[in-house]
């Protein structure tokens, strides 16, 4: 018999949820236009809509909370981050920001320029945006499998070298001011690289003069899947693979809400002096102080505490088991979700969830919107509304049309997860009872933040 593993913590505060009505969400889906984006977190049950600043920190983050150094410059809790960093990234230059894409922000300005090229193992909303108003042009060159569902490779998310290769053939090096490089992939349902593919890309970037930029957003939880699936690393810890994979590259921008475990803050970190020196010129002015970038010393202290609690082995096996636990589920019932399961999320595939239902009818939005109106629970569309339109105005159309359950870390319980897969389940036997939606408003950029929406044909399958 298999022995049955629980949470690798127990709860020393709770916070309640709402349990809502099925006439309280029909009201709140109608004043949030159809997007859960635009959803009151008072009106959601249980909130998978992302695992972005919404991870519970530990006794040991809130102690270090009180020890915040609040001095303009010099903070000691900026000298604490800049030590996690170097210990557990392995980057000898740091610079806090607010978050993320203040760390995408400054490196896009730096390194960009007008008419360059970014290749990248799949793009982020926000990297991407970044990219693009730097001047650059985004090049795709994850392999075909990321973006395919059913594809059950181990490493979905790794860099096709052919790909990059004909790139830099038909660019030139000079137009690529470097290779994006994302740990886990995101939109590709959370999926890992690989060592493997690592060594060689670097090899390969190294040969050709190219800088490699890592998205090291929730690079533990791809040390994790490495540990598991990769040949010969199985007995090496989370904390020394990782050191291993970023030394294969040359910076990185981070968001300290995803594997970090804080609510707040992110960072850039370099081995380039010089583009460490371009970077605190930056950061002065969009950011703040080199020794802060927009985050309070506590910040940065609860940050440093969650960098080295990211690592730990028990803790990342029982997290990615916990997102592991829902997917299982859903797939025992014969729901589509995009496999193998990734490290934050369960993607449901809502081209195969909703056949019937056009792309330019926004199947994933759609369902999620049904998700919500069924249980109260919060998901998020990453299809054709995530994906935008084209500089020319015409919709990306992804071949990925999904709905992310996202797992925030340390929040739920198992019993949360029996709770989703019931509703996925329920709303997967009335499916066809979805007829998709039409858009109502469209903001011109990150439209998926704040478009609204209609139904088409009725209340979208509420039980
Ligand atoms: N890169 C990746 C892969 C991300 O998933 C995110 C954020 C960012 C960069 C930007 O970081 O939010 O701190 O500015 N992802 C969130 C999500 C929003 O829900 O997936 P940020």
């Amino acid at each position: 018999m298999q022995r049955r593993q629980a949470e690798p913590y127990k709860i020393k505060v709770v916070e309640p949820i709402a349990v809502t009505t099925p006439q309280h969400r029909r009201t709140a889906s109608v004043e949030a236009g159809f997007n859960t984006f635009l959803l009151r977190s008072q009106d959601v049950y249980i909130d998978l809509l992302t695992d972005s600043g919404t991870s519970a920190m530990s006794d040991n983050q809130w102690a270090g909370m009180m020890l915040g150094d609040e001095a303009y410059a010099g903070s000691r809790n900026f000298y604490a981050l800049q030590e996690a960093v170097q210990d557990i990234y392995g980057y000898p230059h740091v610079i806090p920001t607010h978050q993320g894409r203040g760390a995408e922000h400054i490196i896009s300005q730096i390194l960009i320029r007008q008419g360059d090229y970014v290749p990248g193992n799949m793009y982020f909303t926000t990297t991407r945006a970044h990219q693009e108003r730097a001047g650059g042009t985004f090049v795709d060159v994850v392999i075909p499998e990321a973006h395919d569902p059913r594809s059950g490779h181990p490493f979905k998310g790794n860099v096709d070298l052919g790909k990059l290769r004909e790139l830099v053939d038909r660019v030139g090096a000079d137009r690529i001011p470097y290779l994006s490089l994302a740990v886990t992939v995101n939109m590709a349902g959370g999926q890992p690289v690989s060592l493997e593919n690592m060594r060689q890309v670097s090899a390969f970037c190294r040969e050709r003069g190219l800088r490699i930029i890592c998205d090291a957003t929730r690079c533990a939880e791809n040390a994790y899947f490495i540990k598991e699936r990769e040949p010969g690393q199985a007995d090496r810890s989370c904390r020394d693979i990782l050191k291993e994979m970023l030394s294969y590259t040359d910076g990185c921008t981070m968001s300290g809400k995803k594997d970090p475990l804080v609510n707040i803050g992110g960072f850039l970190a370099t081995r380039e002096f010089d583009v460490y020196q371009k970077a605190t010129q930056l950061v002065v002015l969009f950011e703040g102080m080199p020794s802060y970038g927009g985050l309070a010393g506590r910040d940065m202290e609860a940050m440093a505490r969650g960098i080295r609690e990211m690592v730990d082995d028990d803790y990342l096996a029982w997290r990615i088991g916990q997102v592991r636990y829902l997917g299982g589920q859903l797939q025992e019932a014969g729901v589509p979700i995009v496999e193998p399961v990734g490290g934050h999320a369960v993607y449901l595939d809502a081209r195969s969830f909703l056949p019937h239902v056009e792309q330019a009818r926004y199947p994933a939005q759609a369902l999620a919107a049904a998700l919500y109106l069924d249980s109260g629970v919060r998901a998020m569309e990453r299809g054709n509304v995530s994906a935008g339109r084209r500089p020319d105005g015409t919709e990306y159309f992804p071949r990925l049309e999904m709905v992310r359950l996202t797992i925030p870390r340390r929040v739920y319980t198992d019993r949360h997860m029996d709770v989703v897969a019931d509703s996925v389940v329920a709303l997967y036997r009335r499916r066809e009872r979805i007829q998709g939606l039409t858009m109502v408003y469209e903001p011109p950029a990150l439209r998926f933040f704040t478009a609204r929406f209609e139904p088409i044909g009725g209340m979208l399958a509420e039980g």
